[in-house]
């Protein structure tokens, strides 16, 4: 075997073959420039010794990949420090967060939501190797409709506040995410209804029209984008699954028909069902308005109720955790309770691995580990199948074959 300069060979005690729920005993990972070229339980015949990563004792996982995160944003700190913080300092608050979250373990992110593209701005940054993070697939400014979710509605009309990607109407959408593929987003958010954590806005609501759902879906699978749709009510979601959506986020309020319909449109379900319980611990003492609170408590039981339908029907899931509502690198947490509400740990390992990478199109490259694909492998002390808990605890990072933390 020749000796490449960038070459890591992993001693696994235990590999997860994330498809078939196997776990592979003692195993040699060779890993060059960033990918795995061979998984065997034989040694390699010939190595750089000192290129050797001892996990022999311990169980490794592909890198986790969640669905939904808000880099930029801290939440959990200062409800209302967006106001106060320019869009530069924010960003530098974004560096400190993928750091944290890479070195959780998640070393792949969708990021759906920031203005001023800052998220594309850290993904070319993580991308060119100046800065840890995770891979990002990143959005930039979320559509909207005027008042909507994704619009900012806090301050009084004086004050002319709103969001960068509000957009009313099939063209003017057609518009915005024209301008967000123009500045080099991966994928395409919008508010279907109203959400928790907006002024004014009622979980229930449908807020685009299907017309204007059509046209976000069309002009962005047009250009090779996935489309993220914030959605809780009923009527949004199947609006939004009918109007060709790639997934449904927060997905609160499902009933059977919207269940059989996820199931033919194939929508992904990401179900951001852990930050519910930081929300209603922290979120008074975060400074979390009371009107946020109250919507908070009637839609977390709600959604996890949802949550178990959707998986004891079938329903493609992956997983999305919202972090920025809760500490960014707290991810995994969310886990334990996909298996709670009636996932196995394996199908819970399936959402924030295979699954999402089939989401975000990558699945030929990302979510396994398997010869040919990204070296991005974690690794914890406990078998993950018998104590999901293990994942927020991890002792090994790579990504790209780069170690991060061991
Ligand atoms: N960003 C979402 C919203 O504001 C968060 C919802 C959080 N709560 C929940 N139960 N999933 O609507």
């Amino acid at each position: 075997l020749p000796v490449l300069a960038n070459q890591h060979v992993i001693k696994a005690g235990y590999v997860l073959d994330v498809a078939s729920g196997k776990q592979l005993k003692d195993q040699y990972i060779v890993v060059d420039n960033g990918k795995i070229t061979s998984i065997s339980s034989n040694q390699p015949a010939s190595f750089d010794q000192t290129k050797l990563i001892d996990l022999s004792d311990k169980y490794l996982v592909p890198g986790l990949m969640d669905m939904h995160t808000h880099v930029v944003r801290n939440l959990s700190k200062n409800y209302f420090d967006s106001y106060f913080q320019s869009p530069h300092r924010s960003t530098i608050g974004g560096v400190v967060n993928i750091e944290k979250t890479l070195l959780a373990g998640i070393t792949t992110i969708r990021n759906v939501g920031a203005s001023d593209y800052r998220d594309v701005a850290l993904r070319n940054a993580v991308n060119a190797g100046e800065i840890p993070g995770p891979r990002m697939f990143v959005s930039g400014p979320s559509l909207g409709i005027t008042g909507g979710h994704c619009d900012s509605n806090a301050l009084n009309h004086t004050f002319n506040e709103k969001s960068q990607g509000v957009a009313d109407g099939p063209w003017a959408a057609r518009l915005k995410v024209r301008q967000n593929v123009k500045y080099q987003v991966d994928v395409i958010k919008f508010c279907a209804t109203g959400g928790v954590f907006s002024k004014g806005t009622k979980l229930g609501q449908r807020q685009y029209t299907f017309e204007e759902m059509k046209a976000i879906v069309d002009e962005a699978h047009t250009h090779g984008r996935t489309v993220a749709a914030h959605a809780h009510g009923t009527e949004g979601i199947q609006f939004a699954i009918k109007a060709g959506v790639d997934s449904i986020e927060h997905a609160s309020f499902l009933d059977k028909e919207t269940i059989k319909l996820a199931k033919k449109y194939g929508t992904y379900l990401s179900m951001d069902i852990y930050n519910t319980e930081y929300t209603l611990s922290k979120g008074e003492e975060n400074g979390v308005p009371e009107e946020n609170l109250n919507k908070e408590r009637k839609v977390g039981g709600i959604q996890r109720e949802s949550f178990s339908k959707a998986v004891k029907a079938g329903v493609n899931m992956v997983m999305g955790t919202d972090a920025g509502i809760y500490p960014h690198g707290d991810n995994a947490k969310q886990l334990s309770r996909m298996t709670k509400f009636g996932m196995t740990p394996l199908q819970a390992l399936q959402a924030a691995t295979i699954n999402s990478a089939k989401l975000l199109k990558q699945e030929k490259t990302l979510g396994q580990i398997k010869e040919g694909f990204f070296a991005d492998i974690i690794a914890v002390d406990a078998n993950p199948l018998e104590q999901i808990t293990t994942l927020e605890n991890v002792s090994f990072v790579m990504k790209d074959g780069v170690v991060y933390k061991q």
